[in-house]
């Protein structure tokens, strides 16, 4: 008797390889509100990207380490088009009206998006290193560790800059006016650029939301809200790629 189509080999399913009841599991509403278990899904799975986010920046990052460029660059586009997902994933989130928010917002304080360790990481390996982290957020012992190796490990532009260095040292103006000789750094370059700006695009396009469900109200987490997300629009991982710009 031959087996159907999706039937061989009991010991794997789609199920039990991806979890699914486990993951189906995650979502304890604290309320009765019918947008909680929306509000809970998308922020679960922006830490599932940001897990993939930063399983790619580490590959960005040591393969150029390799002088691998093709991989990094490789890399930096899924990089890219995972940020695009991100920035779109907000708009679901707006979908929810300011009055259905606040049917269970209450219950959240004081959890905030400000404790998310891998959004964290995500900076670190960036090059926005703030050791002062380790104390305000309330991490496990394990993602401790994690931001602690963070903050010692190379981040994305030391990786950059040594092998900038391996490469002759050009100035980032050569860099960008002989690109007939330097195209692998340059490409790698705006690979770099690309990420830096979609994180600025993300971090506007959050406080658009937060000013849309909450005004100006006091964030869960205790700081000012929208005043506070304001303060860091400015922040940038590679300012010495925005700064070549104007001498070109
Ligand atoms: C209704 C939707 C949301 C509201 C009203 C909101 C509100 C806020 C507020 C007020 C803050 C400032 C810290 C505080 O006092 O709490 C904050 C920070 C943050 N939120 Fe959200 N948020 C929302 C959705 C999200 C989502 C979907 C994510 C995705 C992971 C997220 C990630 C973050 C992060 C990473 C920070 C820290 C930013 C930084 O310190 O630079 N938030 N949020």
């Amino acid at each position: 008797m031959g087996s159907n189509f999706g039937e061989e080999g009991r010991r794997l399913s789609y199920g039990s390889y991806l979890k699914i009841p486990e993951l189906l599991s995650l979502q304890e509403c604290l309320t009765e509100a019918h947008d909680e278990l929306l509000f809970i899904a998308v922020h679960q799975a922006y830490e599932l990207w940001f897990k993939v986010l930063l399983q790619e920046l580490e590959a960005v990052r040591d393969r150029m380490q390799l002088d691998d460029t093709f991989w990094s660059r490789h890399a930096l586009r899924r990089v890219s088009v995972i940020w695009r997902l991100l920035i779109e994933q907000v708009e679901v989130l707006e979908t929810m009206s300011p009055q259905d928010f606040l049917a269970f917002r209450s219950e959240l304080a004081p959890a905030s998006g400000f404790q998310s360790i891998q959004f964290r990481e995500i900076e670190f390996i960036s090059g926005l290193k703030n050791p002062s982290y380790l104390k305000r957020l309330e991490a496990s012992p394990e993602e401790q560790a994690r931001l602690r190796r963070r903050l010692e490990e190379p981040t994305l532009w030391d990786a950059f800059c040594a092998l900038v260095e391996r490469r002759g040292s050009p100035s980032l103006e050569e860099v960008f006016k002989r690109r007939d000789l330097h195209g692998e750094l340059f490409d790698l370059s705006e690979g770099l650029l690309d990420h830096d700006e979609s994180f600025a695009l993300w971090r506007s396009r959050h406080v658009l939301m937060v000013e849309r469900q909450i005004g100006s109200k006091t964030g869960t987490g205790g700081s000012t809200g929208a005043q506070y997300l304001r303060s860091t629009l400015d922040k940038r991982f590679f300012p010495e790629l925005w700064a070549v710009r104007s001498r070109l």
